[in-house]
């Protein structure tokens, strides 16, 4: 299955483009990320008291966990415009210097995926994140001249899946770390509940949870479930959800309790049946399931590791017992795949 089908990718599909109306505005209705939240808080009210700018902020962790909200949650807390654009998006050091040099004072810049910034356009961030300053060359050759512009005062606020690709100096030049982490099923229920008081959708306690325990920690999946649970429960119901017509709308989208889908059952039986439990490495087993090894990294593997189905060491990805057993297959496998040898290292 292609990955812009998946039912439960993390990464944003056409249909969500209309869910705006289902993003938080303000903190207070932001649900979960609670030590995010609480140090966000405590630098967005110390900067607003001395009237400065928020300090950069970094945001990592996998797709879909609400990165992007929490910008626009911080434009609004502190009263500024926020500009969005993402790392491939700036090709050349002008691209930047033309964000940059149009920014208005206090506003929020908003990278996505900013480990994917061009290596030229990164060192132009350098100066402008520490003196806001930028360097433009003017001119080419003996005649070359460096011009230096000042910027106004903004603050950066990066998002990325993958932090361990950021260089460190632009690592290093954030003055704010937040690591997003899986929301909890309690969350993702509140969190399904409030989207279905938006889109007056008619849910039960026990229909949330249900939804909630197939959402992969996600509430962008969340949200994409709801709404196909409700296509179900219209069809074959009278539009009522609750626990019998979620658990019935998941078996038709083939999705089980865990929140896995056919893809991820892919991986899962790969590792297990085709490499003997592992371990197998990224190269070998993207081949075997047809999946970009990035895709692989960044959107399927984050919640079969959450889950405990795969760990990662140096030689590769093994299935642990958990996932024989989710997959309905005897583990016999005792020190060969399951367990971790002391001297593996997860990466
Ligand atoms: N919709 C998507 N993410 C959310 C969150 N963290 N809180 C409330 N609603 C959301």
């Amino acid at each position: 299955m292609l990955e812009e089908d998946r039912l439960i990718s993390p990464e944003i599909l056409a249909e969500d483009m209309g869910d705006q109306s289902l993003r938080p505005l303000k903190m207070r209705d932001y649900i979960g990320q609670e030590r995010v939240k609480e140090n966000l808080e405590v630098f967005i009210t110390a900067a607003r008291e001395r009237q400065e700018c928020l300090d950069h902020v970094l945001l990592s962790g996998p797709p879909g966990l609400g990165k992007t909200t929490l910008a626009t949650i911080m434009a609004n807390e502190m009263g500024t415009m926020i500009r969005k654009t993402s790392g491939p998006a700036i090709e050349r050091p002008g691209d930047l210097a033309a964000i940059l040099t149009n920014l208005e004072p206090g506003e929020i810049l908003f990278i996505d995926e900013i480990h994917r910034l061009p290596r030229t356009v990164e060192e132009l961030m350098y100066p402008a994140m520490e003196d806001r300053v930028i360097d433009i060359v003017i001119g080419k050759g003996p005649a070359a001249r460096t011009l230096q512009i000042d910027l106004p005062p903004f603050t950066l606020v990066g998002a990325t899946t993958r932090p361990g690709l950021l260089s460190s100096p632009l690592r290093d030049r954030f003055g704010i770390h937040c690591r997003l982490d899986f929301y909890t099923v309690d969350e993702l229920s509140s969190i399904i509940q409030r989207a279905a008081s938006i889109l007056d959708i008619d849910i039960d306690k026990d229909g949330a949870h249900l939804v909630a325990l197939s959402s992969r920690g996600t509430p962008r999946v969340a949200n994409r479930l709801l709404k196909r649970v409700r296509d179900y429960a219209t069809v074959k119901g009278d539009g009522y959800i609750n626990e019998e017509i979620a658990r019935a709308a998941m078996k038709m989208l083939e999705i089980d309790d865990y929140g896995l889908d056919t893809v991820d059952r892919m991986i899962l039986d790969a590792i297990i049946k085709k490499f003997g439990g592992g371990p197998v490495g990224l190269e070998t087993l993207s081949a075997a399931v047809s999946e970009e090894t990035d895709t692989l990294t960044d959107v399927y593997e984050p919640y079969l590791l959450k889950l405990g189905f795969i760990h990662k060491t140096p030689r590769g990805r093994i299935a642990t017992e958990r996932a024989y057993r989710h997959m309905g297959y005897p583990y016999d496998h005792g020190m060969t795949a399951g367990t971790l040898f002391p001297e593996e290292k997860e990466d």
